[in-house]
């Protein structure tokens, strides 16, 4: 039964907010990839004066809900920006910690609901310098939900998009050894693609909670044209309806890849068209 419901999704569990906001998408025209970067979780705590690690646990939550809302609606691929390479390096290992800590409860805990919602699974990043214990209910989680036909959640856990482009030519390069030299590689941008972790169509859509404007070397290879999205909301209070707000917000954008826009000349041909360009600009038009 199961491969019969591929990404048609269940709009019928969507709560009557999200259904409200629902409603006002053109649902023919839902971003095919969405990637969030997950920030806020420690100023969520702050402000309650309560200590980080609550934050993490809250933000679990947010997870939770997005990930539901995501399958609900049938969008295909949702990845989110867990732990980069970096917070390995510039947090108390006590924080650190907690955080491998509470990934492999959530795994744990998770799996049940992500195959009652057919999500599969899958990962990026140097999965091997993971704790042996959370690289094992990783791969029990991967397998757990490998069957499941519609949206494939990614976490990007131990991620640099740096360091992905790096072994990316590492991996050109040992598969040019392989197979006759580097005299018989054709270097193209679909070659980098292959070669970059995992096998996701580039997001078309990157939302970052906490208003902070940066992408923090998170996939920089595949938003070359993705559209940007930025919400003051910390993580622990986005919700689905959030998730959706974004998704409007893309959808009354002109994507143009850099050609020009529907109006033949790309030149704003009176004041409204002026407004219109500025309302479309990049960064800060997500901003609430
Ligand atoms: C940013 O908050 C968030 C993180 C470093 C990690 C994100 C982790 C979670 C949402 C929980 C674990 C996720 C899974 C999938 C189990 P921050 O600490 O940088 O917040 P701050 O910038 O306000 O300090």
């Amino acid at each position: 039964m199961k491969h019969l419901q591929q990404n048609s999704g269940n709009l019928d569990k969507l709560s009557a907010k999200e259904r409200e906001v629902y409603a006002r998408l053109d649902a023919a025209r839902l971003p095919r990839h969405i990637a969030i970067i997950m920030d806020g979780n420690g100023r969520w705590a702050n402000r309650r004066h309560l200590p980080r690690f609550v934050g993490h646990r809250s933000g679990v939550q947010t997870v939770r809900g997005v990930v539901e809302t995501a399958a609900r609606i049938g969008l295909q691929y949702l990845t989110l920006y867990a732990f980069s390479a970096e917070n390995w390096k510039k947090r108390p290992q006590t924080e650190v910690d907690f955080l491998m800590q509470l990934l492999r409860q959530y795994l744990k805990q998770e799996v049940p609901r992500l195959n009652r919602n057919n999500v599969r699974l899958t990962y990026i990043g140097r999965i091997h310098e993971l704790p042996e214990n959370v690289q094992e209910r990783l791969k029990w989680a991967e397998e757990a939900t490998a069957a499941n036909t519609g949206m494939v959640l990614t976490l990007a856990l131990n991620y640099g998009a740096r360091t992905e482009i790096v072994d990316a030519f590492r991996s050109i390069l040992d598969a040019a050894r392989n197979n006759g030299g580097i005299d018989h590689v054709n270097i193209d941008e679909d070659l980098v693609s292959r070669h970059l972790y995992g096998t996701l169509p580039d997001p078309d859509l990157v939302i970052r909670t906490s208003g902070e404007l940066r992408v923090s070397n998170f996939l920089l290879w595949q938003i070359a044209y993705a559209e940007i999205y930025v919400t003051d909301k910390l993580w622990p209070d986005f919700e689905g309806t959030d998730l959706l707000h974004a998704i409007g917000d893309y959808q009354r954008r002109e994507r143009r890849y850099g050609g020009l826009n529907h109006k033949s000349n790309g030149i704003p041909s009176s004041r409204e068209d002026a407004r219109q360009e500025r309302e479309e600009a990049p960064v800060l038009a997500g901003r609430k």
